[in-house]
């Protein structure tokens, strides 16, 4: 099975991922993901798309796809991908295409997760993770069960992302229309999208991909 979750920046793309893992053992390829390990490490991708990020803008299409065609190399052929905010622009898009062949896989859905965009500034300035492990939670949303541990690995320490504040959340949605939502008619035209309603709770929105995924 090979997935797109697509939605705008807060959408729920990365809660999404980390329970398709937990349930199904598939993979979550997050180009973003990936891109803030590299920032981390300071390696040469991480220096150059460093301000990128941090302005909301997008980072190459070579780079982002650079690190997608790694990742497809170094997972097993029965394991699932799911690309988490990639691709995001029709060479992406383009590029995906040749990438799944090369790896002999074909995609299976593309899962629009249909948002209002009011919502997605409070999704992004409460968002946190836990620096140990990654575990994505919420302010009002996702608090972890024990307040300050995390459920996931009890690390009590979390971090916020630098590019979640709202002047750069408002660019990262701009970029979304402008450039990400042109590449889901070309996947209406393949039969291929479906449309989630993002808004209802975390739960309810998981039920609608695992009905999905049948
Ligand atoms: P990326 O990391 O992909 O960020 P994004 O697309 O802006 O998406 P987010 O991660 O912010 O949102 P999400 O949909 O994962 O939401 P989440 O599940 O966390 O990219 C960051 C940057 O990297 C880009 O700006 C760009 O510079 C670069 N980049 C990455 N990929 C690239 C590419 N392919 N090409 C070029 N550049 C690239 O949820 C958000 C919060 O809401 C969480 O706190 C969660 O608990 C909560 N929540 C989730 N679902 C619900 C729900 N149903 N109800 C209530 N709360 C919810
Ligand atoms: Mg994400
Ligand atoms: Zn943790």
């Amino acid at each position: 099975m090979n997935i797109i979750l697509l939605g705008p920046p807060g959408a729920g793309k990365g809660t999404q991922s980390a329970r398709l893992v937990d349930h199904y053992g598939m993979r979550q390829l997050s180009t973003g993901d990936m891109l803030r390990a590299a920032v981390k490490a300071q390696t040469p991708v991480g220096l150059k798309a460093k301000a990128v990020m941090d302005r909301g803008e997008l980072v190459s299409d070579e780079i982002v796809s650079e690190l997608i065609d790694a990742e497809l190399a170094a997972m097993g052929p029965d394991t699932g991908a799911i690309f988490d905010g990639y691709p995001r622009t029709e060479a992406q898009a383009e590029i995906l295409d040749q990438l799944l062949e090369k790896h002999g896989r074909a995609l299976d859905h593309v899962i629009e997760l249909d948002v209002d965009e009011d919502a997605l500034v409070e999704r992004i300035t409460g968002r946190f993770t836990c620096a140990n492990c990654g575990a994505g939670y919420h302010d009002t949303f996702q608090q972890p069960t024990v307040e300050g541990v995390c459920d996931k690995c009890g690390s009590t320490e979390f971090k916020r992302r630098p590019d979640d504040n709202e002047e750069t959340v408002r660019t990262r949605m701009q970029e979304y229309r402008a450039k990400t939502a042109p590449i889901l008619p070309g996947y209406e035209a393949r039969g291929i999208v479906r449309r989630v309603d993002g808004m209802a709770d975390i739960d309810a929105v998981a039920a609608s991909i695992d009905a999905i995924l049948g």
